[in-house]
């Protein structure tokens, strides 16, 4: 298959600016005037993202439900979490459950991790199958149980395997390929800024930085100076990824590092209203019948996606995140967090905020059921395996010969 479109990515790319250059300030903050239209869209190869505001990968916190509410509230681009190839080789019920995918979520990225390059371009094949409009390679992950396998960060140290990942996986595919990396292993490291034009070179039609070292994780601050340096050093478009949860931080960022996107992550769990502030301005803090709304159609779909018995546990930490931020008292929140099903849960928010039953059902009339119809079907023969057809449905995923 042919690559990736390169030179293309770059329309509507870095730095379109309604207002002066960039003003970088002390520390590299600024608070200038440089204003970037959020709602303007712009485009990765051959997509097109409707807005400036693309929604984190997040292990653990990036299911169909999320991603499907970050479109709601304004992400032009919405990300899976990390997959694991290597998942996706063995046909693992769990991993192939991470590639459903929604009518309503495009454009979406897939991520993928590993090490193998045949291997990631295979796993490439089949994301494209299940419908990703992106492939989004990981070069970023910290966590030991993945660098220990030489994917993740790990792969910014050794930039020859990293190039042969990116040239594998764009030759396999026809969308676009991105890659999200952080600055490096080390603190100060500087590697993104070497690697990140050899990974244009294979193949990526868009690069995502977290400027912090894998050893940093989430400690200390994003130095976006390094994400302003890698803008100058390439012709794709580059995503700002790091600290950015408010408006008035990524037209900050923005203006900085000329970037084309900001990414946002923690600022969105439990808070799809940020979006709607970072995009389009709007400072309103939801009621509590519009918090208790979302959260109860979360959880609906998150169980539809998981089943109870996962989606029970997997829930636990949304709880805090919608409910706290003064919107419901804490015994409250404690009290939701202790309920043993997740139908209690909705029984008691409907208790707490009555008024939500209606917001609940005008969002559910408004939304396609993910489980109506299958999303995705796979016939393949995948790394030497006899055919396969893979059905994976939104309520269950099946594996059959
Ligand atoms: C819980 C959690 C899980 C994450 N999982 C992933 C992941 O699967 N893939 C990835 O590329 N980045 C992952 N990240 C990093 C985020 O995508 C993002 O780069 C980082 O959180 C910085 O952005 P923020 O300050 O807006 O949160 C994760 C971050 C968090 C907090």
């Amino acid at each position: 298959m042919k690559k990736a479109r390169r030179k293309g990515a770059v329309a509507g790319g870095n730095g379109s600016y309604t207002g002066e250059g960039r003003q970088p300030g002390p520390g590299g903050t600024i608070f200038g005037s440089v204003q970037v239209d959020l709602r303007e869209s712009w485009w990765i190869g051959g997509v097109e993202i409707p807005t400036r505001l693309v929604l984190a990968p997040m292990a653990g916190v990036s299911v169909q439900a999320f991603r499907r509410q970050g479109r709601r509230y304004g992400a032009g681009l919405v990300c899976s979490e990390m997959v694991s190839c290597a998942g996706l080789e063995h046909r693992n019920e769990r991993t192939l459950g991470y590639l459903r995918v929604g009518r309503d979520e495009h454009p979406l990225a897939i991520q993928i991790f590993g090490s193998d390059p045949g291997v990631m371009a295979e796993a490439a094949r089949m994301v494209v199958a299940a419908g990703a409009d992106i492939v989004d390679i990981n070069f970023g992950c910290p966590v030991r149980k993945v660098t220990k396998t030489g994917a993740g960060a790990t792969l910014l140290d050794d930039p020859s395997r990293a190039c042969a990942i990116v040239d594998a996986v764009a030759s396999a595919v026809d969308v676009p390929v991105s890659v999200k990396m952080r600055r490096g292993l080390e603190d100060g490291s500087r590697a993104c800024l070497i690697v990140g034009p050899q990974l244009v070179a294979a193949g990526a039609a868009t690069l995502t930085l977290h400027p912090r070292s894998a050893r940093q994780m989430y400690t200390g601050v994003a130095d976006h100076s390094l994400t302003a340096e890698l803008v100058e050093l390439v012709d794709v478009p580059v995503i700002a990824s790091g600290d950015v949860t408010s408006r008035a931080r990524a037209q900050s960022v923005l203006a900085l590092t000329g970037a084309s996107a900001v990414m946002v992550g923690r600022g969105a769990q439990g808070n799809p209203w940020a979006l709607r502030e970072i995009v389009d301005g709007d400072p309103e803090e939801p009621s509590r019948e519009e918090v208790a709304a979302e959260l109860i159609l979360f959880v609906r779909e998150t169980v539809r996606e998981l089943g109870e018995h996962r989606a029970g546990g997997f829930l636990k930490k949304f709880y805090g995140w919608y409910l706290g931020r003064g919107r419901f008292p804490k015994p409250f929140k404690q009290e939701i967090v202790q309920l043993e099903t997740t139908d209690e849960v909705v029984t008691r928010l409907f208790a707490a905020a009555p008024g939500a039953a209606e917001i609940v059902e005008r969002l559910e009339a408004y939304l396609a059921s993910p489980s109506d119809e299958p999303v995705m079907v796979i016939h393949m023969t995948c790394m030497g395996k006899p055919d396969r057809i893979i059905e994976v449905r939104g309520d269950n995923a099946a594996d059959r010969r």
